[in-house]
């Protein structure tokens, strides 16, 4: 068995259930030793496994045997293209394909600076825009920082706002977005020119699922576009139906400069797409965005036949079926459970704060977080959930059943309730 092997090899890292997967539908995976799991912390395979109409399109894509040069064309990408300039309704009008978020994150500030001529980028703290070097260095969180020594210059990081915990303790009905007047201040005294570009995500996907302020969005708009700042949009973790809109700026009634797209786009092949308005590249030399196998058939029909899934299953109807199920749970949790704080989310995405008065010590400082607790003791109930510091995931694929979304209610409530004695 695999992880025979894994262990005696002592392999850099290992996975987080014993034996190998031999089976997968929709949420849910069976072991080599017959346990039977549903995943509801899936981020990149967003149809779910084993969904028959994307591996027929993949199996056809196979057998079609193309493999177009990476400036070639072939009726599969040119078919993706309008799509994704249908999906955004005329708000982007060039399209760069690459085969990694981080690397469409890269050529986005690389684009930025070029146009603007400038060169320094504001990004947040909680952010998450990539591994490789200016991706990692752009992201506010330490350790995907791991390793870079020296980071990238003209990277200016400040707080990533959010009401549900805002780190000026003030009221949103009151506040009139101090924060945004906050960042100001502080690039006031950090930023050495007005910024090239703001790099946004339009929730914190991996950091506990932090959302911005109402009408932020529209309002980091209306400030960039006084300062001729560009705004990127990373919606690699938002975008394509997962919070019940096709994107989260369509829903903010925002639209960036450069949208990043990926993940999801993909079903869990390697494709991410640059979204760019023309003007930004109007000064660039467009053989300049290049790469190996961003646009590789196979990964272009992966792209193809998710949007032509997510459009002709009605997958989008559903996501809203499941929020329905989930938001009145979430709200019953908030006023029952004194060791729920607060949740956050939409769609099929989201995130539950546990007090932090009830696991102020926790973590690397002692007592288990209440997070990490519901998480390990839903996986011995065949549940594997997500976390990030105490806030819990709920974000399975999309094609999680209303059943399936009960069953984590269910089982994580009774959880709760037996912990809520003990912490
Ligand atoms: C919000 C966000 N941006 C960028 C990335 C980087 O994408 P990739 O892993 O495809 O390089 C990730 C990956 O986790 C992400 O979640």
């Amino acid at each position: 068995m695999h992880n025979d092997f894994l262990r005696e090899h002592d392999i850099a890292f290992t996975g987080n259930f014993d034996g190998d997967v031999v089976s997968a539908e929709g949420i849910s995976i069976t072991t080599s030793e017959g346990k039977l799991y549903r995943n509801y912390n899936e981020i990149t395979s967003m149809l779910g496994q084993n969904h028959k109409v994307f591996i027929e399109r993949m199996t056809a894509a196979m057998q079609r045997g193309i493999y177009t040069p990476v400036r070639g064309y072939e009726a599969g990408k040119v078919a993706l293209f309008q799509k994704l300039l249908r999906l955004t309704q005329g708000d982007f009008q060039k399209i760069f394909l690459s085969a990694s978020g981080s690397e469409a994150i890269e050529w986005a500030v690389r684009i930025a600076r070029n146009y603007t001529g400038r060169n320094e980028v504001v990004a947040f703290s909680g952010s998450l825009h990539g591994r490789t070097y200016m991706a990692a260095c752009l992201s506010g969180i330490s350790r995907r920082k791991f390793g870079l020594g020296v980071q990238a210059p003209g990277i200016l990081h400040v707080e990533y706002p959010s009401c549900h915990h805002c780190y000026l303790n003030l009221e949103s009905a009151t506040c009139q977005m101090a924060c945004l007047k906050d960042m100001t201040r502080k690039l006031s005294y950090q930023a050495s020119e007005v910024p090239a570009a703001i790099v946004i995500e339009p929730f914190t996907g991996s950091t506990g699922m932090a959302v911005l302020p109402n009408g932020y969005l529209k309002a980091l708009r209306a400030w960039a576009d006084e300062r001729g700042v560009l705004l990127i949009f990373d919606e690699i973790q938002t975008a394509f139906g997962k919070t019940g809109d096709m994107f989260m700026y369509q829903r903010e009634g925002a639209i960036p400069d450069l949208l990043v797209l990926g993940k999801a786009l993909g079903n869990g092949f390697h494709i991410a797409a640059l979204m760019a308005q023309a003007k930004t590249l109007a000064n660039l030399d467009g053989t300049i965005l290049a790469g190996g196998t961003g646009s590789n058939p196979i990964a272009v029909e992966a792209a193809n036949a998710v949007i032509d899934i997510l459009e002709t299953e009605q997958w989008l109807a559903h996501v809203k079926r499941i929020e329905a199920i989930m938001k009145p749970a979430l709200e019953r949790w908030c006023r029952d459970y004194l060791i729920v704080d607060n949740y956050r989310g939409f769609g099929v995405v989201y995130g539950i704060a546990f007090a932090d008065r009830r696991s102020d010590s926790g973590g690397v400082f002692g007592k288990p977080l209440a997070a990490a607790e519901v998480v390990s003791r839903a996986k011995t109930q065949g549940l594997l959930l997500g976390r990030s510091g105490n806030v819990l995931f709920f974000r399975p694929a999309i094609c999680v059943t209303k059943e399936e979304a009960q069953l984590f209610i269910d089982v994580v409530a009774h959880i709760i309730e037996e912990m809520s004695n003990c912490f």
